[in-house]
């Protein structure tokens, strides 16, 4: 057993999350990173509607009785969704943990904290780290500059990230992005952390709803098979390599909007990737870590090697070293 601030003050077995992921974060897959004694998170996003979101919900009940989170993710957007509906159904739906992400927090956090909901904040700098703090989110998941999706425009990877966060905050830190196994899960405790969060890894696992190919792509890919889009635009987001990722990137070299890539980063595209298995048909978010993953378990045969391994590391390895 691994227990730190994190897994007391969230009521969770192990110190593991499965982070918000756009088509992916649904439930089958929240609920066996649930059953796995990890927190995961649906998407609250990937549902059409808000109504949606508590079937959604709803589902994961009848999968797990252990506890799950839903994820909010606020980006900038021409046609925005009614974010405060899909509040209400989390809400409603009695959930007691939610992942922020993509823009402050603040609005939403006196109807979360009046529900009892714990906010477990993801951002990619101390800086915003200390903002969330100060406006009484309950912990922060930190991405460093190594993370799958939205990285942020400082390029400070976690190995200085995380320290730096756990110098200067006070609440519980969840180290983001690079993480794949035991050794990141005990190099992040190292580091300050209180946990680890994963993305691309649970993109790559069984119970993950994306078609096959797409996890022996990953599998198959390196740590360099990723791209870095919208740089230009300050907007930074990190993708797998592909030829449309390659595109994108061309066209920005040479000058090109947003305009003119539009079509190319459409999200039709990429959830084609995921349904269908077309590799080349969009973008579609994957992490430097792609270079440590090399199988595609089940959430249990992960999590439960993650926490075994790591306490060998801990006590074997570690602890040999102190003379
Ligand atoms: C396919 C995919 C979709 C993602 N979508 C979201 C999202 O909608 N909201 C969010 O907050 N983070 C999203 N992320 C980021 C993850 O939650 C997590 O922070 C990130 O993957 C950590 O880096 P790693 O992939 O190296 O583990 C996504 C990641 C992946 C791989």
């Amino acid at each position: 057993m691994l227990r730190t601030r994190f897994t007391e003050e969230f009521g969770i077995e192990h110190p593991i999350v499965q982070g918000g992921m756009m088509w992916v974060g649904r439930a089958e897959l929240v609920a066996a990173v649930a059953n796995a004694g990890g927190l995961g998170f649906i998407t609250a996003l990937t549902q059409p509607t808000p109504e949606d979101l508590r079937k959604e919900i709803a589902r994961a009940r009848e999968l797990t009785d252990k506890p799950f989170g839903v994820n909010v993710t606020i980006l900038p957007s021409i046609n925005p969704p009614p974010y405060e509906e899909y509040v209400r159904a989390i809400i409603e739906s009695g959930v007691k943990i939610v992942e922020t992400a993509g823009s402050n927090p603040e609005p939403f956090l006196p109807y979360y904290k009046e529900a009892g909901i714990k906010v477990l904040h993801k951002c990619t700098s101390v800086r915003h780290a200390l903002k969330a703090q100060k406006i009484g989110v309950d912990g922060v998941s930190i991405d460093g500059f190594e993370c799958a999706g939205h990285p942020g425009e400082d390029d400070v990877p976690g190995l200085i990230l995380i320290p730096a966060a756990a110098k200067a905050l006070d609440i519980p830190i969840v180290a983001s992005g690079g993480i794949a196994d035991a050794r990141g899960l005990v190099a992040a405790l190292a580091l300050g952390a209180d946990g680890v969060n994963m993305g691309t890894r649970f993109l790559c696992t069984q119970e993950s709803a994306v078609h096959q190919k797409v996890k022996e792509q990953i599998v198959a890919h390196t740590e360099r098979d990723t791209q870095l889009i919208f740089r230009t635009m300050r907007n930074t987001a990190r993708v797998a390599d592909n030829e449309i990722s390659r595109k994108v990137v061309e066209i920005e070299a040479a000058g090109g909007t947003f305009e003119d890539v539009r079509d190319l980063v459409a999200g039709a595209r990429g959830r084609r990737v995921f349904e269908e298995g077309d590799l080349d048909a969009g973008i579609w978010s994957a992490g430097q870590v792609q270079g440590l993953i090399d199988d595609i378990p089940t959430c249990d045969e992960l999590i439960s090697r993650m926490v075994t391994e790591a306490e060998s590391l801990i006590n074997a390895r570690l602890s040999s070293f102190v003379a």
